[in-house]
C-alpha cells in the first residue's frame, strides 16, 4: 500500500532558485490575463448563455470564487517544493505517486482536450472572418461530423451545421464533414512548437493589451444596441419574464462553458521562483487577474444577452463577433476586427496549451510512469519532440470525431477533478516553518466558520431557489434528476468536510476551495460523470499494468534492496 504513494524528493540541484526574481504584481496580472482569456471568453460564452440566459452571470461569479480559493492553494503547493513545476510535480512530492498519477492524467484533459476545444473555437473566428473578407468555405469544412449530426437530428436552429449536414458530398454512406480549420491550425502549431517557440514577456504584453482592447471596444460599441427588455426574457412554457429563463437549474447546466473560461490560472503558480516578494504578490496578482476577468465576464454577459435575445446563441461558437452580424448590430468592421483579434488571442492559448503538454509527459516519464520515448529530445531544436507530437496527435485525431460541447464538458470535469485534489491536498499538508520570500497559505481555523458558512449557504439557497431546492428533494420528477444524484452527494460530504473542521481544526481557504469546487461539479450531467469515470478507469489500468512497475522509485527501491 505505501508503495502507492511513494512520494519523490527534490533535490538541491533541482533547485531553481537561480531564476530571477524579477516578476512584480502587475506582471502577474498580465500573465494571468493571456492564460485565462481565451476560448472560453470568446467562443464558450455563447453556449453558456444560450443555457442559461443572462443568469449565467450568477455562474461567473461561483467560479471566480472557486477559482480564486484554488489559485491560492495552487500557490502553497508551489512554494512547498524548491522546484518549478505543475500540480503533478507537486503532488508527487506531497502525496505520493498514486495521487500524483491521477493529477497528470486529469491534466490531459484540461491541456489535450482543452485544445481540441480550442481549436474548435479558432475554427469559428477564422471561418467567419473569412466570409467577411469574401471567401466562403463549405459549411461541411467547418464543423465535425458529430456536431452536424446532432444538429440536425437535435432540432438545432443553426444554419451553417444545417448546411453542413444537408450539402455534404457522401462516399459510400458516409457524409464528409470535418473542421479543416481546426485541423490545420493543430497541425500548424504542432510543427512550432516542435521547433521551439520562445515566449517574450513584451510579444505577450502586447497580446493582452490588444485582446483587453478589443473587449473594451466591444463592451462600448455594443452598450448602444442593448434592448433592456432581453434581460428578462419570456420563457414560452411558464410564461414568466426571467433573469434566469429556463430556471437555476439552466444556469447550473453551463457549468463547463463558464469554468473552462477560466482554466489557465493555475499555470500562474508556475512562477512563484521568479515573483519578487510572493508572499505578497503571487496572490495578489492571481487574485487580481480574477476578479477582472469576472467583472469582464459579467459585462460581457450583460452586453451579448442585452443586444440579442440568448435563444439565438445556439451552436454560436463566435458569439462576440455574432452580435455584430448583418442580423443583428449589422456593424461589418467591428464583425471583422473582432473576428481578427480572436483569431490572435486564440492562437495564443493554443501555444501555450500545446507547450504545457509535452512538458507534464515529460516529467512523467523521467518520472519512469510513461514509457522513456516521451522525455526523447530533439537534437536540433532541443524540445521534446516525441511528446509534441503525440500532443498534436492525442489533440487532432478527436477534432474528427467530437462535438464541441462534449469536449468542453470533458475538459472542464477533469480540470474541476484536478482542483479538488489540490484544494484536498492543501488541507492534509502538515504545517511548515515559514521561509522569508516564499508563500504562506494563512492558516484561518475554519472550525466555526465552514460550517456556519455551509448551513448558511444552504439555507440561502432554500430561501432564494424554493423551486429548484423542492426539485431536488421530490424523487419521482425526473426534470431535474440530471443533478439530484451529484447535488446529493455534495450535501453529504460537504457535512462531513463539517465534522472534519470542527474536529481537527481545518485550514478555512483550502477547505472553501474543496468544497466550492465540489459544487462546480453538481452541474455535470450523467453522460459527463459516465466519460470521466471511464476515463479515470482507463488511467488506473495504464498506471497499474505500467507505472507502478516501471517508476523510477520502485527501481530506485529495488536497486537499493539487491
Ligand atoms: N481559459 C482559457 C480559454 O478560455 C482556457 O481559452
Amino acid at each position: 500500500m505505501n508503495q502507492l504513494f511513494r512520494r519523490k524528493s527534490y533535490r538541491a540541484n533541482e533547485n531553481s532558485s537561480g531564476l530571477l526574481r524579477v516578476l512584480g504584481v502587475w506582471d502577474i496580472v498580465f500573465f494571468g490575463i493571456a492564460a485565462i482569456i481565451g476560448a472560453g471568453s470568446f467562443s464558450s460564452l455563447g453556449e453558456a448563455v444560450f443555457r442559461g440566459g443572462p443568469g449565467v452571470i450568477i455562474l461567473y461569479i461561483i467560479c471566480g470564487f472557486a477559482c480564486g480559493f484554488t489559485a491560492l492553494c495552487y500557490a502553497e503547493f508551489a512554494s512547498r517544493i524548491p522546484t518549478a513545476g505543475s500540480a503533478y510535480t507537486y503532488a508527487y512530492a506531497s502525496f505520493g505517486e498514486l495521487i500524483a498519477w491521477i493529477i497528470g492524467w486529469a491534466l490531459i484533459m484540461e491541456y489535450s482536450f482543452g485544445n481540441i476545444y480550442v481549436a474548435f473555437s479558432w475554427s469559428d473566428y477564422f471561418t467567419s472572418f473569412m466570409a467577411r473578407v469574401g471567401v466562403h468555405i463549405p459549411d461541411f469544412l467547418t464543423c465535425s461530423y458529430p456536431e452536424a449530426k446532432k444538429a440536425f437530428f437535435g432540432g438545432s436552429q443553426n444554419k451553417e451545421l444545417l448546411n453542413a449536414w444537408k450539402n455534404a458530398p457522401v462516399i459510400g454512406n458516409l457524409k464528409i464533414i470535418l473542421d479543416v480549420p481546426a485541423l490545420v491550425i493543430n497541425g500548424l502549431i504542432t510543427w512550432l512548437v516542435y521547433r521551439g517557440v520562445r515566449e517574450s514577456k513584451n510579444f505577450n504584453n502586447a497580446l493582452v493589451l490588444m485582446k483587453l482592447a478589443v473587449i473594451v471596444l466591444i463592451i462600448l460599441v455594443g452598450v448602444a444596441y442593448i434592448n433592456v427588455d432581453n434581460w428578462t426574457p419570456l420563457n414560452p412554457e411558464t410564461k414568466v419574464s426571467s433573469f434566469m429563463p429556463n430556471g437555476f437549474a439552466g444556469v447550473m447546466s453551463a457549468v463547463s462553458g463558464v469554468f473552462f473560461a477560466y482554466i489557465g490560472f493555475d499555470a500562474l503558480s508556475v512562477l512563484s521562483e521568479e515573483t519578487k516578494n510572493p508572499q505578497k504578490n503571487l496572490p495578489r496578482g492571481m487574485i487580481i487577474s480574477l476578479v477582472l476577468c469576472t467583472v469582464i465576464y459579467i459585462i460581457l454577459t450583460l452586453v451579448l444577452t442585452g443586444m440579442v435575445d440568448y435563444r439565438r446563441f445556439d451552436g454560436i461558437g463566435d458569439p462576440l463577433s455574432f452580435i455584430f452580424e448583418r442580423s443583428n448590430a449589422n456593424l461589418p468592421w467591428m464583425e471583422l476586427t473582432v473576428s481578427f483579434v480572436a483569431i490572435i488571442a486564440i492562437t495564443t492559448v493554443l501555444l501555450v496549451f500545446q507547450m504545457g503538454q509535452p512538458r507534464i509527459w515529460y516529467a512523467m516519464s523521467r518520472d519512469g510512469l510513461m514509457p522513456k520515448r516521451f522525455m526523447r529530445i530533439h537534437p536540433k531544436y532541443n524540445t521534446p519532440s516525441y511528446a509534441t507530437v503525440a500532443t498534436g496527435i492525442v489533440v487532432g485525431l478527436p477534432i474528427l470525431f467530437t462535438d464541441k460541447s462534449f469536449i468542453l464538458d470533458f475538459t472542464s470535469i477533469g480540470t474541476i477533478f484536478a482542483f479538488v485534489l489540490v484544494c484536498g491536498g492543501v488541507l492534509m499538508l502538515p504545517s511548515k516553518k515559514k521561509l522569508p520570500g516564499r508563500f504562506h497559505l494563512p492558516y484561518i481555523n475554519s472550525k466555526i466558520i465552514f460550517p456556519v458558512l455551509f448551513l448558511g449557504g444552504l439555507a440561502f439557497f432554500y430561501w432564494w431557489q424554493p423551486v429548484f431546492f423542492n426539485t431536488l428533494m421530490d424523487w419521482k420528477d425526473p426534470a431535474e434528476g440530471e443533478f439530484r444524484i451529484s447535488m446529493f452527494f455534495f450535501i453529504l460530504i460537504n457535512i462531513g468536510l463539517c465534522v472534519l473542521a470542527v474536529v481537527k481544526n481545518l485550514s478555512l481557504i483550502p477547505l472553501i476551495g474543496l468544497s466550492s469546487c465540489l459544487y462546480l461539479l453538481t452541474g455535470m450531467s450523467h453522460n459527463n460523470w459516465f466519460w470521466f469515470l471511464l476515463w479515470f478507469a482507463i488511467g488506473l489500468v495504464i498506471y497499474f499494468s505500467y507505472g507502478f512497475s516501471h517508476s523510477k522509485l520502485n527501481n530506485d527501491l529495488n536497486g537499493d534492496l539487491n
